[in-house]
């Protein structure tokens, strides 16, 4: 019998937190359509997911670098050096394995382009972040020399020409080092001239507004295919930090809509003062909180120990609140105890609480954090910024209006009506669910 070879997909995630669980979903799901996928991971951050996906075949790279050279190098420059390391072994990787058909790498791993190109291997690009920051990195890029990069003090509030409603001071230019690097680093990004399209972690029914500027731009086609976590064939994609599920028991004994869930992802680090400001401003607001302190995640000290006595009791004594290194953070988001979420608006929590009809308080810290922050607060309105020095006082307000104010209840409805929309779009007839089936054509024609 003849048999039919499958088309061999080879897929390179990032290797971060906020990157490797989007694209494992878009992997299950091309498996699931009859596809065969490799995964190539870096050893960089490397930790064993091949037990959750036994459909789908696992390498490595030995890159041979570690958390104290990102630590040294800055995350900028670290990501330039993993993509002039794994280059060549790539290529040699390449070789070994002739079976490969398509290519799919994350944006920010963008070694494959040059190989895979002088291969003559189609590939497309896969971006774990919003449309709009694809555009505001290149808005960035093409525009440095003008707008005199960081824009200045006097230009901040100004709304960027052609790019409505994001100000100058929304753009992504927090430079993890110099203004020059990140540029570099934006221009390996955004180069996306020879790939056949753009996949993004994303839903026409979140970012229509910037859809066709992006098609534009770029002059390829848009797969805007999530949120991926909604997909039927989505699977649980391990974490590299430990979830303490005990959270869920202690969130069971709480009031519906009543818990201020508090998290700002793998990547960002919270100022000492902040920190103490915003336990003592969670005890003041009187709400339930369930608090995510990842190690190492605070300068200085960390240690509830060190935190006023008010909060320890609060924690330890009236079991008001719950604090933990990492949480289960969907199944968090979508407990009817939660009623709202303090974050740094990464993209993927940003499209988790969305897709749980969560409000937000947003609380950017770095990167696309600012573009995703004003989406949420301007476009899908279901969020608002606390902006500025922190204060107690500050963080009481903001709680008390998200869990218990009108403002809140406003919000909370808008992100219900934006959570249904989304369903609807990963399931048959809806926009993501459509744009999966024209990328498995596309594939399986190239
Ligand atoms: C990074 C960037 O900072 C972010 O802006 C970019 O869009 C993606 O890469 P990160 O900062 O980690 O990501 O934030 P985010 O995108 O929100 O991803 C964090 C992930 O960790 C989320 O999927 C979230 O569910 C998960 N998480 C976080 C947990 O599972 N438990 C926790 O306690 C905290």
């Amino acid at each position: 019998m003849l048999e039919i070879r499958q088309k061999r997909v080879l897929m390179i995630p990032a290797p971060f937190e906020g990157h490797l669980p989007s694209m494992m979903n878009l992997a299950s799901s091309l498996s699931s359509r009859g596809f065969s996928i490799t995964i190539v991971r870096t050893q960089f951050n490397f930790y064993d997911i091949s037990d959750h996906f036994l459909d789908l075949r696992f390498y490595t790279i030995d890159d041979g670098l570690s958390e104290s050279d990102m630590s040294s190098l800055g995350l900028v420059d670290f990501i330039l050096k993993l993509n002039s390391v794994c280059e060549p072994l790539f290529k040699e990787f390449l070789t070994l394995h002739d079976d490969v058909d398509f290519i799919i790498h994350d944006e920010f791993v963008y070694f494959p382009r040059q190989v895979a190109e002088d291969l003559n291997l189609p590939k497309m690009v896969f971006s774990a972040s919003s449309v709009a920051t694809s555009i505001s990195r290149c808005l960035l890029m093409e525009n440095q020399d003008q707008w005199l990069l960081p824009p200045q003090e006097s230009k901040l509030e100004e709304l960027v020409p052609e790019f409505h409603p994001f100000r100058y001071k929304d753009l992504p230019v927090t430079a993890h080092g110099s203004i020059e690097r990140l540029m570099l680093l934006y221009s390996n990004v955004s180069k996306r001239d020879t790939c056949s399209g753009i996949i993004h972690n994303s839903s026409n029914d979140l970012e229509n507004l910037f859809t066709s500027a992006a098609e534009d731009k770029w002059g390829v086609e848009l797969y805007l295919v999530g949120p991926l976590h909604l997909t039927d064939s989505a699977t649980s994609c391990p974490s590299f930090f430990e979830e303490e599920r005990k959270c869920l028991e202690w969130l069971e004994k709480q009031e519906t809509n009543s818990v201020i869930y508090i998290s700002i992802g793998s990547l960002a680090i919270t100022q000492e003062e902040e920190f103490v400001e915003l336990a003592m401003g969670l005890v003041q607001s009187n709400q339930p909180f369930l608090w995510v302190i990842r190690p190492g995640s605070i300068t200085g000290s960390n240690s509830l120990e060190s935190l006023p006595e008010q909060f320890r009791q609060a924690v330890t004594h009236d079991e008001r609140g719950f604090v933990v290194n990492w949480a289960p953070q969907k199944e968090v988001l979508g407990h009817r105890a939660v009623g709202g979420f303090w974050n740094h608006c990464g993209w993927n929590s940003s499209l988790e609480s969305i897709s749980c009809g969560m409000p937000i308080i947003c609380r950017p810290y770095s990167g696309d954090q600012r573009v995703n922050t004003r989406l949420m607060t301007n476009v899908w309105e279901t969020a608002f910024e606390v902006e500025g020095e922190l204060s107690r006082g500050i963080v009481e307000m903001a709680v008390k209006k998200l869990i218990v104010g009108e403002e809140g209840e406003d919000m909370r409805k808008r992100a219900i009506i934006m959570k249904e929309k989304l369903e609807a779009s990963v399931r048959i007839g809806g926009s993501s669910y459509s744009a999966l089936n024209r990328l498995v054509y596309s594939i399986t024609r190239s």
